[in-house]
């Protein structure tokens, strides 16, 4: 009889991607997917904890699983990603729902598949989040079942060295291990070959690529290298930390046309105080310096960015400088959050937490005015043409879909299967950060 896997995915493309790895390490042993939690055999929980409500949410969603254990007691239920990773996460987990049947920690997640024959062979529950092993694994390419094409991520790099302030992710990911380049073109390679057409390189700071292992190859020249392939693909990457983010990374994008020119370059906040006090290590002033010399090497260049509203001891003055910085720098849109304190981290332990009330209302001026430069940017986009490479058909809307160069969903009607095609749309609608146009026909570019 057929054995069924359902996964649920909290927070970043790391994680989306890693939830690859663990749909690859269920079909090894025999699972296949199924559409709901009810047909299940074992459900995942790949969790995220860089805010508190995405914590909420997957308590939320773990709690509600009671009843459905309880009608079928084979289901195995095991929680993995992040939120595991913190000290003490996998007792209060273990103590608050103890029908869950495996906790593995974002170091562990390869031994899933062993954790669950574990568990099969009549374990009650099994834990595994030991940190030390954190080996850099490069068999990736071997265990992913991709569900994403034709875009496909790489992970080049694990963890984080940066410990802003805020945020957790250095805490449940551990110290940046970085894969051979070797092995990453390897992957790129075989992915290309096998028809993907976008390859998103995945790091939480992918500009120190390679400083854990001697510098073999930086990060500029990785790019590089991947580029020397020159049948028609995209290259994006995510995230640069502005502090590393320098004119030989600008000029690499610049000279290699499958580089996605579009960057995303996480402000957090224009006020240098804040800055200072996020350990970010950089002004407002030299953010600008790099998206200006960004702008005269690639004109074309369009910038997005993570914003935050409400970091401990904000004063107006303080948000004042981040609709600033945010009027100048001219973002085509930006992910923005609401401080939210994380356990364990310095900004926690800061006096001067921001009321409730007074995150709201800010959050909400932000999103008005970046809401506003959004719509702009997309009007722009009326009656021009621009290429998509088509990534879907959306059943409701009975329409296909698919991104820009610039992240921009395009969408459009047609009678053949498009999926993993470029197709070139002339815009007639735009919408917030959708558009919609009409394919235009024999000017598609086939290379
Ligand atoms: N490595 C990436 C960020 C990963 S987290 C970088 O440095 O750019 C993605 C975003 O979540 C961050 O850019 C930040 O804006 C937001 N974030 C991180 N910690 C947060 C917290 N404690 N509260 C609210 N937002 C947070
Ligand atoms: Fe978090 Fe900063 Fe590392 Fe990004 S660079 S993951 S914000 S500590
Ligand atoms: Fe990503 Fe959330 Fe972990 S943002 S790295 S899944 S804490």
């Amino acid at each position: 009889m057929e054995k069924f896997y359902f996964i649920i995915t909290y927070g970043c493309q790391m994680n989306v991607h890693e939830s690859e790895k663990i749909a690859g390490i269920l079909r090894k042993r025999g699972y296949v997917s199924c559409n709901a939690e009810g047909e299940a055999d074992i459900i995942v929980f790949n969790t995220c904890c860089i805010r508190e409500n995405a914590e909420n949410h997957a308590y939320g969603n773990i709690g509600a699983l009671k009843k459905l254990k309880k009608a079928k007691p084979g289901l195995i239920i095991a929680v993995g990603g992040c939120m595991t990773q913190q000290p003490g996460a996998a007792e209060k987990l273990r103590k608050k729902f103890p029908f869950v049947d495996i906790v593995f920690g974002t170091h562990n997640l390869e031994e899933l598949g062993d954790l669950l024959d574990k568990k099969q062979a009549g374990k009650k529950a099994v834990v595994e989040i030991a940190e030390g092993k954190t080996v850099v694994k490069e068999n990736d390419a071997d265990i992913s079942y991709r569900t994403s094409y034709p875009n496909a991520w790489v992970n080049i790099m694990y963890g984080c060295n940066n410990f802003c302030s805020y945020c957790i992710v250095p805490y449940v990911r551990g110290r940046e291990r970085s894969r051979k380049p070797e092995n990453i073109l390897a992957e790129v390679n075989a992915l290309l070959d096998e028809g993907y057409k976008e390859i998103t390189l995945l790091g939480q700071n992918v500009n120190s690529y390679g400083n854990d292992t001697g510098g073999e190859m930086s990060f500029p020249a990785l790019l590089a290298e991947i580029c020397k392939r020159k049948d028609k693909f995209r290259l994006r990457f995510m995230t640069s930390n502005p502090k590393d983010f320098g004119e030989e990374l600008i000029r690499v994008v610049a000279e290699n046309e499958q580089i996605c020119k579009l960057i995303h370059l996480p402000v957090q906040a224009g006020s240098d105080r804040i800055l200072k006090l996020m350990n970010r290590k950089y002004t407002s002033g030299e953010y600008l310096k790099k998206v200006e010399l960004l702008r005269k090497y690639i004109p074309n260049c369009q910038l997005t960015t993570d914003l935050m509203v409400g970091f401990p001891t904000e004063t107006e003055e303080d948000f004042q400088d981040t609709l600033d910085l945010v009027r100048k720098a001219d973002f085509s849109t930006a992910f923005t959050f609401v401080y939210s304190p994380r356990s364990g981290t310095v900004a926690a332990g800061m006096d001067g937490q921001i009321s409730d009330e007074v995150k709201k209302d800010r959050i909400m001026r932000l999103v008005g005015l970046v809401n506003s430069q959004t719509r702009e940017k997309s009007s722009v986009y009326l009656g021009k043409t621009t290429e998509i490479l088509c990534e879907d058909f959306d059943s409701k809307k009975n329409c296909y879909l698919g991104r820009d160069e610039y992240g921009r969903m395009g969408y459009f009607t047609s009678s053949e299967n498009k999926i993993g095609q470029f197709v070139t749309l002339k815009i007639t609608d735009a919408s917030g950060v959708s558009l919609y146009g009409e394919e235009v026909k024999g000017n598609t570019e086939e290379e």
